[in-house]
């Protein structure tokens, strides 16, 4: 389930530890699969965990602890909103209920065209520039109001 290429990476992480501590890299290595897979079905975490020499459920336990690991197939542009406090108490439900309302989804669901998916995130850790979001969990979009939510929609419908 992970090709050569996935394999050179997650050992390029694996080397960052000490060698008999390879499970260090479990988080790195999920991203690298999620990568290659779009997200993480329970073959591929079977995959990580065997590269890893860690049990599948120790897997499964990062995977579903963490909102940036997607356990079923997502949008071609995830959108993630964060939704605690600070970013709430500077109009993230709004930002949220409007990006619904344009998309025609709800939290974890994805358009019928396949094109986006819309997800509740934690702290970015980026407070001051709230409301926050992410796009597919690398890119970040602050200050987020309407008219920004039009033209980001429109840049990845592009
Ligand atoms: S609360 Fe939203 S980035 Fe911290």
């Amino acid at each position: 389930m992970l090709s050569l290429q996935s394999k050179q990476q997650i050992d390029h992480e694996i080397a960052k530890y000490p060698a008999d501590q390879k499970q260090s890299a479990v988080m790195s290595a999920l991203r690298i699969a999620q990568d290659e897979h779009g997200w993480l079905s329970r073959e591929v975490m079977n995959s990580v965990a065997e590269y890893l020499g860690m049990t599948p459920i120790a897997v499964y336990e990062v995977a579903t602890f963490y909102e940036m690991y997607n356990l079923k197939p997502m949008g071609r542009h995830k959108i993630t909103v964060c939704t605690n406090l600070p970013c709430a108490l500077s109009g993230a439900t709004e930002l949220c209920d409007n990006l619904k309302r344009r998309l025609g989804i709800d939290f974890n669901e994805v358009t019928p065209d396949g094109e986006f998916s819309l997800k509740e995130g934690q702290c970015f850790g980026a407070c001051g520039d709230a409301p926050v979001l992410l796009v597919n969990n690398h890119d970040m979009h602050s200050f987020m109001d309407e008219d920004k939510v039009d033209a980001l929609l429109k840049e990845l419908k592009s």
